[in-house]
C-alpha cells in the first residue's frame, strides 16, 4: 500500500473558526457540517466544483460521491443547465405575475410522472412534503399521518427525532412511523388510529426496494410487481380511506425519470419531487391525481419565490438532458461498476461480514455492520472516510452517482477503497482498535428517531 500524506485543511479550519463566531453550527445543513465529516481529516469549505470533482479552499481536489446531498444528477456546473440559467437571469428571475416556464416544467412532469395530472412548485423538498401532508389532511379531514423515511425539517417529521427542541409535543401524537418492507408495522398504525389516518407518506425506496415478504431476502431484484410492499401499502391506504404519498425527493429523476412509482408501477395519490429535478438549483414540486391536486386551489401553498424562474429554467434544461442523453442508464452502468468493485474488494479483504455496498447502482449505500469487537459502525465509517479523503475521494457512506462520474473516476475511487479496506483488514486481523488509527474526530449521526416503531434507528440525512 502506497504511503499517503494527511491532507492540509488549514484554510478550511480558519474559515470554520470564523464561521462559528457568527453562524451557529458553522454550516447551513446538518449533514454538510462537522457531524457528518470527520473533523480534522475532512475539508469544511469547498471553493468550486466541475462535473463530479470538487476543490476545497486549501486546493485539495476530490471525486465527490455526496454531490451536495444528491441533487447534482448531471454534475457541478453543468454547461447546459448553466446556459439555461444564465439566459433566464438576463430575462429576469422572479416576476410579479406568472411565467410560461411554470407551464413548461409542469408539462414535463405530467409527461413523465405517472401520478401527475398537475403540479405546483416549491423550493425545498420539505416544501413539497409539507404541502402534501397538509393537502391529505384537508381532503380527508383527519389529522394523523403514518410515515416511513426522512421527509425534511418541518415540525411533524423532525419532532419524532431527538432534534425536537422547540417543537410542540402534539406533533408526535399525530405522526407515526412504520418500517420499510414491514407491512405489519403499518397495519398496527391503521388499527390503533382507526379512521384517523389522513395519509401514508413514504420514501418508495430506502436502500433496497420493495420485497414480496417482510422477512424474505432484501435484494432489490426480489421485486414482484403484483405482490410487494408498495402494492400492499397502497391496498391498506385504500381500505382505510387514507391517501398514499410517495416522497420521491431522492428517487425522482434518478432511479427512473418517472420515479419509483414508474419503476414499480405503483401509482400514489400525490408525490413530492426535488433534488435531481433541477441539478442543484433550488426547486421542488408536488404532483398528483387531478381529484386531489385540485384541492391546492383552496389549500394554502404560496410564497414569494414560488414560480422563481431560475429553478424552473434549470429543471427544464435538466429534465430535457436526462431524456436526451439517457442519463439514468449511465448512472446504473457506472454505479454498477462501483458497487460490484466495492463488494469484490470487501470479499478479498475478508470484510464481507462488516461491509457491503447495497441498494440500487444509481445511489448505492455502504452498509456497515457491527462485527466482533467493532461495535460502532460510525467508527468504522470514520476510518474509511479518513482513508478516502487522504486519497482524494469525498465520501459520506452513500454514492450519489452523476452523469459526470465516468469509468475513470470509478476506477480511481476503487483504488482508494482498496487501500481503505486493506487498512481495515489489517486492524481487524490483528485485533486492534480502529480508534487508534483515527486522526480526526469520528463522525456522528445527525439525529436518532425517538418515537413509535424505531423504523430507522438513526439517520445521516439533513
Ligand atoms: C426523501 C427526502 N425527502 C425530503 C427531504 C427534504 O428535502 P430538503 O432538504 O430539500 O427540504 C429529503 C432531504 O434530504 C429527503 O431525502
Amino acid at each position: 500500500m502506497k504511503k499517503v500524506k494527511k491532507i492540509k485543511i488549514k484554510n478550511s479550519n480558519i474559515l470554520y473558526k470564523k464561521a462559528l463566531k457568527i453562524i451557529p453550527y458553522g454550516s447551513q445543513t446538518y449533514s454538510k457540517g462537522v457531524k457528518a465529516f470527520s473533523d480534522g481529516v475532512s475539508p469544511k469549505f469547498l471553493a468550486k466544483g466541475k462535473g463530479c470533482e470538487v476543490w476545497d479552499v486549501d486546493g485539495n481536489k476530490f471525486i465527490d460521491y455526496v454531490m451536495a446531498n444528491q441533487p447534482l444528477l448531471l454534475g457541478y456546473a453543468d454547461e447546459d443547465v448553466n446556459q439555461a440559467v444564465k439566459k433566464q437571469l438576463d430575462l429576469g428571475s422572479t416576476f410579479s405575475v406568472s411565467n410560461k416556464l411554470e407551464i413548461d416544467v409542469a408539462e414535463l412532469l405530467v409527461k413523465h410522472i405517472p401520478d401527475a395530472d398537475g403540479a405546483r412548485f416549491g423550493k425545498n423538498g420539505a416544501d413539497a412534503t409539507s404541502i402534501a401532508v397538509r393537502l391529505s389532511r384537508a381532503i380527508t379531514k383527519r389529522d394523523h399521518i403514518a410515515f416511513c423515511g426522512y421527509h425534511g425539517w418541518h415540525d411533524w417529521f423532525i419532532g419524532t427525532t431527538d432534534l425536537n427542541s422547540g417543537i410542540p409535543k402534539f406533533n408526535n401524537q399525530l405522526a407515526h412511523s412504520f418500517a420499510y418492507n414491514n407491512i405489519s408495522s403499518l397495519e398496527k398504525i391503521f388499527s390503533k388510529y382507526k379512521d384517523k389516518i389522513a395519509c401514508v407518506i413514504m420514501e418508495p425506496i430506502t436502500v433496497n426496494g420493495p420485497i414480496s415478504k417482510p422477512s424474505g431476502s432484501t435484494k432489490w431484484k426480489d421485486y414482484n410487481k403484483d405482490n410487494n410492499f408498495l402494492t400492499d401499502v397502497k391496498k391498506l391506504c385504500k381500505k382505510n380511506g387514507a391517501l398514499l404519498i410517495f416522497d420521491e425527493v431522492v428517487t425522482g429523476f434518478r432511479y427512473d425519470i418517472g420515479g419509483a412509482q414508474k419503476m414499480f408501477d405503483v401509482i400514489p395519490d400525490l408525490s413530492c419531487w426535488a433534488k435531481a429535478m433541477s441539478n442543484g438549483i433550488p426547486l421542488s414540486a408536488i404532483t398528483g391525481r387531478k381529484k386531489y391536486i385540485k384541492y391546492l386551489e383552496k389549500t394554502f401553498f404560496s410564497f414569494t419565490y414560488g414560480g422563481d424562474c431560475i429553478g424552473l429554467a434549470a429543471a427544464k434544461a435538466t429534465i430535457n438532458k436526462i431524456e436526451k442523453k439517457n442519463v439514468i442508464d449511465h448512472l446504473y452502468k457506472v454505479g454498477g461498476r462501483l458497487k460490484k468493485g466495492m463488494n469484490y474488494l470487501a470479499k478479498i479483504y475478508d470484510l464481507e461480514e462488516m461491509i457491503a455496498c447495497a441498494g440500487y447502482p444509481c445511489r448505492s449505500v455502504m452498509t456497515i455492520k457491527k462485527f466482533g469487537q467493532y461495535q460502532k459502525p460510525l467508527i468504522t465509517k470514520s476510518l474509511i472516510q479518513q482513508e478516502l479523503m487522504f486519497r482524494g475521494v469525498l465520501w459520506s457512506q452513500y454514492h450519489s452517482i452523476s452523469y459526470s462520474h465516468k469509468n475513470g473516476h470509478i476506477d480511481k475511487s476503487l483504488n482508494a477503497f482498496e487501500d481503505a479496506f486493506k487498512k481495515l483488514n489489517k486492524i481487524v486481523k490483528n485485533n486492534k482498535k480502529i480508534e487508534n488509527s483515527l486522526i480526526g474526530k469520528p463522525c456522528e449521526t445527525v439525529f436518532t428517531r425517538v418515537a413509535d416503531f424505531q423504523a430507522v434507528a438513526t439517520s445521516q440525512k439533513n
